[in-house]
């Protein structure tokens, strides 16, 4: 049994096969190396070539495959989930990772706001609407695998009251909204080979997010989603969605 954080045990993913789209990112980043640790083989994806190549460098490129992707291009999805197959065999889970959050409210500039209500429309709704769907109907035509989608929405998806995501909360309900269709569809189809879930994290404890030690300490940490999402790979049954909240007291 691997360790987490060098205290918890974490589900053994050996065999196991895991996308990870926003992989080189700051929580991308952290959840690929919680799963290659665990033993899983990687396929990390991100628009961007020169990150997704350092982050494939610093896991000894053993059990992963670096793929620039773009996650709103229906083509270039397709093909990241074909070569995963024709490179390790199988596809077990999806994670859905990219985007970054900005501060926009009421007082920020209209027009600064337009304009990022499209890049986040762009990097949250449309990599869940279309990665989300390439993968599905992927996993779907997969027979013998139970297949999981795991999207990375945000507690703010849900909770308007959350200063400061005048952008970041209707986009990201946007994605969340659709990974509830993708849900209600594999029920009136009966779908049984495909899981999703939608994940609402509260603040996570990452590098580079100027968290002082004790909102660290109170933050969701990255071990807790990356274990979530590896106990529940191969599972006939997922909750639809799930909250990983901050420990009382925490504080921005
Ligand atoms: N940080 C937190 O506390 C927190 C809390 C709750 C939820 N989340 C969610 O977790 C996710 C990652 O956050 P983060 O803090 O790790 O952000 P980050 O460090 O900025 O990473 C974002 C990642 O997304 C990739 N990306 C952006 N657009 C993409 C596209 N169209 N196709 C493929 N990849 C794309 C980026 O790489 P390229 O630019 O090279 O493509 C990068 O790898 C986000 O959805 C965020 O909302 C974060």
């Amino acid at each position: 049994m691997g360790t987490l954080n060098g205290s918890k045990t974490m589900t053994k993913l050996k065999d196991r096969v895991v996308i990870i789209t926003g992989a080189s990112g700051k929580l991308g980043t952290a959840l690929s190396r919680h799963f290659h640790k665990a033993g899983a083989s990687l396929v990390l994806a991100a628009r961007g070539e020169k990150r997704l190549r350092r982050l494939e460098n610093s896991l000894g490129k053993e059990r992963v495959l670096a793929i620039p992707t773009d996650g709103t291009d229906v083509k270039a999805v397709r093909k990241l989930l074909k070569i995963a197959v024709a490179k390790f065999g199988r596809v077990d889970c999806v994670v859905m990772c990219t985007g970054t959050w900005k501060q926009i409210s009421l007082a920020s500039n209209d027009t600064l706001a337009a304009e990022r209500l499209d890049e986040d429309h762009y990097a949250f709704a449309k990599t869940a609407f279309v990665t989300g769907r390439v993968a599905f109907k992927f996993l779907q035509r997969r027979r013998g695998v139970v297949g999981l989608i795991a999207h990375i929405s945000s507690h703010a998806a849900v909770r308007p009251r959350l200063a400061g995501n005048d952008t970041y909360g209707p986009t990201k309900a946007e994605a969340s909204h659709y990974m509830a269709i993708l849900n209600a569809e594999k029920k009136r189809l009966r779908i049984k080979n495909v899981q999703v879930t939608d994940l609402r994290p509260a603040t996570i404890n990452l590098p580079g997010m100027g968290l002082s030690s004790e909102q660290q300490r109170k933050a969701v940490q990255p071990s807790t989603i990356a274990e979530w999402i590896a106990r529940h790979i191969g599972k006939k049954r997922v909750a639809p969605f799930k909250h990983f909240e901050t420990k009382e007291g925490f504080a921005l």
